[in-house]
Order: C-alpha cells, then structure tokens, then sequence
C-alpha cells in the first residue's frame, strides 16, 4: 500500500485490536478434493496489507450481501503480530488475511497462511491487493487496475543520482549489467511473476459492474494533470477499471524521473510486454509465497488476481515539484479504499456465482504463468528462459511430503501447470 495518513492508520489498528482474541479453528465445511479433511476451503481469499484495505473490504462485502467477514475468526500462526488471524464468512467461503505491510511482512504472513494446516487452499482464489501508487499516463485517483506482470523494480544496482555517469538516464541498473535499461544477468527469482491473464479478463469483467466511488477533492488534484496535455489524460477522468501491471518497491518513491525509470524497467524486465500503472509495496513477496505453495500443490497459481486501486499519483502534475507533490493531500485515499472494496466484492461474488459453472475447475490459463526462472513449468515469455527446460521444479521428496502430510497437508498433485 501507499499512504501518508500513517496516524490514521496507527488509531485505526488500535481500535481494531481493542475488541477479545476470541478464536478456534472451525472445521471445514466442504473438501471438493477428497474425503473430509477437516479443512476450511475458502473459495475466496482476500489478501489486504492494512487497516484501512481490510476494513474497505469488509463494508463492501456486507453491502452486498455476500457476507461479513467477521463472523469467523482464526489463530494462525506466524501471521503479522498486527493481524494475528483470518477472517472469514460465517459459511468460509470467503477469508481474509491481513498481511502488514512491505515486502517482509507480506512474505511472512502469506507464507504463514500457505503452510497452515487450518486450510486447504489448493482451489481457493487468491485476490491479492491494495492501494497504490498510479501512474498518470493510464489511470488515476480511486482507479482500479488488475495486473498480468508484477515486478520488483527496485532490485536493482542504485548510485545515488548525484553520482551516476553523465550518460546514465537513471542511478538504477540492474544487477551484472553495465547500465540502465538493460537486462539484468542475475536473477534472485522474484523480480518478475506473471498471472492467469484469462482469469483476469474475467476479473475484469466483474469488477466493472462495480459503482466506483468519487470525491470532488479527488477531482481537484487530478484536474492539476490537465495542463500536461494528451499524456497524462487519463489522470484527469474520472476511475473506472483497467488492466495494466504492477510494479513493487519497498521504497515509497515519487517523481517523475524514477516513475519513469521504473516504468521502463517494468517494460524491459517482460520483454515490452509489461504496462507498468500501479507502485505496490508487497505484490512480488506474496506471489513469490504463491509460486513456492504452488510447487508443493499447495495452491494453485493460476487462480490468482492482482488489483491495485490509485491513492496517490506516482509523479507530480506540470509546475509542482516532487516533493510539493509528495507531501500534497491528493486527495485519493479514501476514494481508492473505497474502490477497492467495490470492485473487489464484484470479482469476488462472480468467482461464487460461477463456481459450479466455471471456477470449480479452474480458468485455463493461456499465458505463461509463474516466475522468472519457470517454476511452475513451461517457457517465460519475458527473462532468459526456463532454469529446468520447461519441466519446472519438483516438489518436496517424497519423505518431507510424507511429514507434511502429518501435519494435515496434501500431498503434491496436479494443480502445478504446465503450459
Ligand atoms: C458482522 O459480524 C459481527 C460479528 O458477528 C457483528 O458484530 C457486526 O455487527 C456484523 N456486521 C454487520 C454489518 O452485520
Ligand atoms: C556512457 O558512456 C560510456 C563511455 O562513453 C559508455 O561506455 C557507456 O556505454 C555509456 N552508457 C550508457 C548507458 O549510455
Ligand atoms: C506551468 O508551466 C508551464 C511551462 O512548463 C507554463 O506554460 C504554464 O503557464 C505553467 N502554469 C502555471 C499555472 O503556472
Ligand atoms: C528477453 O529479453 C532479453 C534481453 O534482450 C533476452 O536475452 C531474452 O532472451 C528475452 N526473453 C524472451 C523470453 O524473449
Ligand atoms: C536442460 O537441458 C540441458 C541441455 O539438454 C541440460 O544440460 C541440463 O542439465 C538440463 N537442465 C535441467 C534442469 O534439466
């Protein structure tokens, strides 16, 4: 997430931890795998990454029916000391965690709930997302984008800009190479995933049904953009829904020199594929979690959505300067929380809709999906190629299955997919 209303945030999450840790593992009501596992098997999963999400979240699923997510509340551990359960619908097919914000938390937490012997998740619909940073050029205050790319741009070389080469356009290159824009000759795994792009056409589809929020403070600032011209238009209409790609950074940067930058480090790492419009501070720890789960048939990657609602722009509008900009009300917080619950609760009431219809068995993916290194099999359309010519990694041998299997888990199984 993006914000700068921190001690909001901070009355908020005391307010919201105030109330008993009442909670106990509720048995599953349905297994669509096996025998009864006794596992909760959400059909649904929401992953926010603060208060002010999760509670957007939980006014627009009881607004439209589709349940209240506090009706059932769940230990488990190794979740954020903030966030210490799940919650769910008092039928649990839909949950939600709450996992703390920036790479490290939402890694851990995500990993948490991956590993928990409380769920089943391996047909469970991941919808992972939050507010964001936008990008000008195509969306705007309260916009919702879903993504097919999420990249991880700062992992990267950074001179500070005072003391890169004249020539260089930026301080960020990526790592074994000799300059900006060009392809980075290491891979660390998690610098670039991609997701079920027909999923998220149907996503699309349902998030549009969505009545987005407005504010007329939100119209002024981005009224502002207006004086930059064509370029920028899409910053200065009203939200609706787009499909464009999500760049992640632990650094909360703003300007338009390392927007831009990122923007084509967002281009450059999916081989021109990637439109980078959405700045997210988690989205590549949690699929990393995702992918690793996905080995292990834990879950499956190709029930994944990524959505990002804009809560501030990622660079200043003509004649005000970055840091004008950054320290600047844009006005875009509460619109794009808002946003979030509205079309999120349409993406999430489709997939219950269609589930005997459709979403049972799963939306073929017709795109690569995974990681850089073609984890989960087939060939990366971006990055120097698959690391296991295609077959990607096996799961855990059989003995650290068996242990798993101990613990509650299934074993590995065919949810990997290979394309
Ligand atoms: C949701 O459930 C909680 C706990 O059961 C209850 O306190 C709250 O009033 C419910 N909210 C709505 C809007 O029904
Ligand atoms: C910058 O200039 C140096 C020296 O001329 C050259 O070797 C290098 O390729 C240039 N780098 C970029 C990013 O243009
Ligand atoms: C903003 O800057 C541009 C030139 O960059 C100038 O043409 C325009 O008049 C300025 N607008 C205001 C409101 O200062
Ligand atoms: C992506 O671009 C890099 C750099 O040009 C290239 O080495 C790599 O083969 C390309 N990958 C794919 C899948 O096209
Ligand atoms: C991939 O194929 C190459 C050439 O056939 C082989 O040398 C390499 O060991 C293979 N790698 C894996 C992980 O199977």
């Amino acid at each position: 997430m993006r914000h700068l209303s921190c001690w909001a945030t901070v009355a908020l999450q005391l307010l919201y931890h105030v109330g008993p840790a009442t909670a106990a593992a509720v048995p599953g009501h349905r297994n669509h795998i096996g025998g009864n596992t006794g596992r909760i098997a959400p059909r649904v999963f929401i992953i926010s990454m603060f208060t002010p999400e999760s509670e957007a979240w939980k006014t627009s699923m009881v607004e439209s029916g589709t349940g209240n997510l506090t009706d059932t509340k769940i230990d488990v551990p190794g979740l954020s000391m903030l966030y210490p359960q799940v919650l769910c619908t008092a039928d649990k097919s839909v949950c939600q965690v709450t996992a703390g914000e920036s790479e490290i938390n939402a890694a851990a937490s995500t990993m948490a709930l991956v590993l928990s012997d409380k769920f089943d998740l391996s047909q469970t619909y991941f919808v992972v997302g939050g507010i964001a940073g936008v990008n000008p050029k195509y969306s705007t205050l309260g916009g919702v984008a879903l993504s097919r790319y999420v990249i991880q741009v700062a992992l990267q070389y950074e001179l500070d800009a005072r003391e890169k080469p004249d020539n260089f356009s930026t301080g960020y290159f990526g790592y074994g190479t000799k300059g900006p824009n060009e392809y980075p000759t290491t891979s660390y795994g998690t610098e670039v995933f991609e997701v079920n792009d027909a999923l998220r056409n149907a996503a699309y589809g349902f998030a549009q049904k969505a009545k987005l929020a407005d504010s007329a403070a939100a119209a002024e600032y981005r009224a502002k953009y207006r004086e930059a011209g064509l370029e920028y238009v899409a910053a200065t209409e009203g939200p609706s829904v787009v499909k464009c790609d999500t760049a992640t950074s632990d650094v909360y940067y703003s300007g338009t020199l390392l927007s831009e930058a990122f923007e084509t480090v967002s281009k450059v790492w999916t081989n021109g594929t990637g439109k980078y419009c959405m700045s997210a501070q988690e989205d590549n720890a949690v699929l990393e979690v995702l992918v690793r789960g996905a080995i292990q048939g834990l879950v499956d990657f190709g029930r994944v959505v990524v959505m990002r609602t804009g809560s501030d722009f990622d660079r200043p509008p003509p004649n005000i300067t970055a840091y004008q900009h950054l320290m600047a009300d844009q006005n875009g917080f509460a619109t794009a929380c808002a946003n979030l619950g509205k079309a999120g609760v349409e993406i999430v009431r489709g997939i219950l809709q269609g589930w005997e219809r459709t979403f049972q068995k799963g939306i073929k993916p017709t795109n690569y999906i995974g990681d850089i290194f073609g984890s989960l099999g087939g060939q990366p359309d971006f990055g120097p190629g698959s690391q296991t010519n295609g077959t990607g990694y096996a799961a855990a041998p059989v003995q650290a299955r068996a242990q798993m299997r101990t613990r509650g888990f299934r074993g590995a199984s065919v949810v990997r997919r290979r394309i």
